[in-house]
């Protein structure tokens, strides 16, 4: 058996850290920074002191803050001629997944000139992404996407009609700048919801087919540090070690997905683009419907994950069990028909969820009846 394994990023990380992100632009030859990130953030006093940060050591950084969540296509154009403009020499990406994938889309536009549905990995995109990129230094604010140190972008394309994932080794920021003191003003919802997004991409890459051993562990250990922090998190979010638990569970929840997802992300893509769910809380909701449907492959795997999550029994009912009633506990809601989803939105759902590619790493094979028996599940 060959294998090749990819793992991460520099991070930095810890209280603080963010005094040391001139140097680390200095380092990778970066004077004039664009700093992306979006008009959420700009109500708070984050970008201010990114911006001190970088000034004190003389750099010249200019803001582009027209990112919405899930980032389009128009706005990774319009960063990167705000990069063209500035005459930027690196991105500086602040916030959470949506901002630091744009970061990712403006890196690649800046010197690759097709339409950004070209490079779409579903259509083998990723071996057009070539040449140097600009440097990238990413800095989350929200402990959830774990895009910091991941290898894709997720960006909605209007004119293809979906969300397109940009995937390239490339696209691995050169420095992931984890700091927990950002995350301290998130508030409760989005907490909680990107806690989940978390959650999932560990169990996921915990369940999916493969062999990596490394991914296991860290996913595993990831899982475990979710379920003991994230109800703190929530409930007192000046909490700085439920902070720092929950940042630092992201950032290795996205290094073990580099392994692979499975049917909660494939479920959960299409709740997000069709009925306007969140990510976070699309995955949580899909979680136990998906972890009873897996234990029938991986009836081991499954306990081992209710024992992670600290289940009372350590079976795969007691695994959902613990997913739901740990989102009793950050407040969220079990079903879909309370996140607005509707019967009649069912079969554009099972339809999206067959084509997403996350499935494909799923330990077992999902047809769309079962497609359709796991949304109905979480109805
Ligand atoms: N690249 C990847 O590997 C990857 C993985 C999963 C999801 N994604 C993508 O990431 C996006 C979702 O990212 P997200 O869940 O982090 O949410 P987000 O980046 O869309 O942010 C959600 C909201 O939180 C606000 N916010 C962020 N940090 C804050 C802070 N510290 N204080 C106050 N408000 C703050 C933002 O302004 C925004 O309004 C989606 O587009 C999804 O498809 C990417
Ligand atoms: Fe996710």
């Amino acid at each position: 058996m060959k294998t090749r394994f990819n793992f991460p990023t520099r991070i930095l990380f810890g209280e603080g850290v963010l005094s040391d992100l001139a140097t680390e632009c200095q380092a990778l030859g970066c004077k004039r920074p664009l700093l992306v990130t979006d008009a959420g953030l700009m109500t708070t006093s984050i970008p201010e002191q990114v911006l001190d940060v970088l000034k004190q050591a003389g750099l010249k950084a200019q803001i582009f803050s027209a990112v919405s969540p899930n980032p389009d296509a128009d706005q990774v154009d319009a960063g990167a001629k705000a990069y063209q403009a500035h005459n930027a020499d690196g991105i500086v990406a602040l916030g959470g997944g949506s901002p630091m994938d744009a970061g990712k889309a403006i890196q690649i536009r800046i010197n690759h000139h097709d339409p950004l549905e070209s490079y779409d990995d579903l259509i083998g995109g990723d071996a057009k992404i070539t040449g140097a990129l600009p440097p990238l230094l990413a800095m989350p604010t929200t402990a959830g996407t774990g895009s910091e140190v991941s290898r894709s972008a997720v960006i909605t394309v209007a004119a293809a009609g979906r969300k397109v994932v940009l995937f390239s080794p490339r696209l691995m920021p050169n420095v992931a700048i984890c700091d927990p003191a950002l995350t301290l003003g998130l508030p409760p919802r989005i907490t909680a919801e990107t806690g989940m997004d978390a959650l999932s991409h560990s169990l996921e890459a915990y369940l999916s087919k493969g062999y990596h051993p490394m991914a296991d562990a860290i996913a595993l250990e990831a899982i475990a540090m979710v379920s003991r922090h994230l109800p703190m998190a929530v409930a007192k979010g000046s909490d700085m070690q439920a902070r720092t638990e929950m940042l630092m569970a992201s950032t290795m929840g996205s290094v073990a997905f580099q392994k692979g997802l499975g049917v909660i992300h494939s479920l959960a893509h299409p709740l997000s683009s069709v009925s306007g769910v969140s990510h976070g809380l699309a995955n949580a909701i899909m979680m136990p419907a998906a972890l009873r449907f897996n234990a029938e492959a991986v009836p081991d795997r499954v306990i081992r994950v209710a024992r992670a999550l600290g289940a009372d029994e350590a079976t795969s009912e007691g695994a959902a069990s613990a997913v739901e009633s740990m989102m009793d506990r950050i407040g969220l809601p079990k079903k879909l028909s309370e996140a607005g989803v509707t019967l009649e939105q069912m079969d554009s759902l099972v339809e999206k969820a067959m084509q997403d590619g996350c499935h494909g790493s799923n330990p077992r094979e999902c047809t769309d009846t079962d497609m359709k028996a796991l949304f109905l599940a979480a109805m």
